[in-house]
């Protein structure tokens, strides 16, 4: 067995007669190879993790690499909507197949799955943690330079089952400049923290909003404070992206791919280097 699927030991190479050694890899993991786990967390809901994980892979795509996101957000799924993607996913004698976007990221989400986009899925806990377990050992992701994480709100279930489980190269945090934000972005911040996992930094979201009469800022959810926040948590500070209605409408009409957020070049420059 591969020590690198194993999170759960440093121990010993060897892995018989351990009784938390993970099964046999599937035919599905065998057949994939990530070279880099990145999970985008925030803890609150609505700061933008879903637009954060599409732009950046949408970044990392255009720069080359193979990238491809898992949608662990089960119940409130966006990724698929917000390529213009729906229900297509199919299966080989391996596992599941991930769905191409037009850009050629590969996704999954259980909305690929569902007969209609706003099904809804109405699953307790564990179930919703086992079907996030198989996006990992089941599906087909073939060869990937990075594939992300788009996480669900909060510190519970989801989160604790991957970082438990999956090798998470490192976490995203993505905040928004409201206090309110910032204290419950922080809790997510801290679990990261018990679990060991590296942080790649922090992404300040709808930081200010152009005015469309006079061109000044305008402090929608308050001062930005992204670069001071995650100078006080210790990580390094990513970039600021402002509110912009065009994103808005990009993600609404499946367009993200053709969206072009500035900031992100740069970003994911930051997190090649770091990675
Ligand atoms: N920078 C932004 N400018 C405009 N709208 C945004 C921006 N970031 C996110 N949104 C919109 O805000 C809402 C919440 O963003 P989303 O990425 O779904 O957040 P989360 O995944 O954290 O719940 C969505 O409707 C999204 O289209
Ligand atoms: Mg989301």
């Amino acid at each position: 067995m591969a020590k690198e699927q194993c999170n759960g030991c440093a121990a010993a190479d060897d892995c018989s007669g351990c009784p938390s050694a993970p099964a046999e890899l599937t035919a599905a993991q065998k057949a994939s190879r990530v070279k880099n786990l990145i999970a985008v967390m925030s803890g609150k809901g609505g700061v933008g993790k879903s637009s954060v994980t599409a732009l950046l892979a949408v970044a990392l795509r255009e720069k080359g690499f193979r990238v491809g996101i898992l949608d662990a957000d089960v119940t409130g799924p966006s990724i698929p909507r917000l390529f213009g993607l729906s229900g297509t996913a199919s299966a080989s004698e391996d596992g599941l197949l991930p769905v191409p976007t037009a850009g050629g990221i590969k996704i999954m989400s259980l909305n690929l799955m569902l007969p209609a986009e706003d099904t809804p899925v109405v699953w307790r806990g564990p179930i919703i943690s086992q079907l996030v377990g198989q996006f990992w050992t089941e599906v087909v992701w073939g060869e990937l330079d990075y594939l992300l994480i788009d996480l669900p709100p909060g510190t519970g279930d989801v989160p604790i089952s991957i970082f438990q489980s999956f090798p998470v190269s490192g976490v995203i945090t993505v905040t928004n400049p409201q206090q309110l934000a910032g204290m419950i972005v922080r809790k997510s911040i801290h679990m990261l923290n018990l679990y060991k996992l590296k942080n790649y930094g922090l992404i300040e979201n709808m930081a200010w909003l152009e005015c469309p009469d006079c061109g000044g800022s305008v402090h929608l959810f308050g001062k930005p404070r992204g670069g001071e926040e995650a100078a006080r948590e210790g990580i390094p500070f990513l970039g600021a992206l402002p509110l912009d209605p065009s994103l808005t409408a990009a993600a609404d009409a499946g367009r993200i791919e053709e969206y072009r957020a500035e900031a992100f070049a740069a970003i994911a420059d930051k997190i090649i280097a770091a990675a």
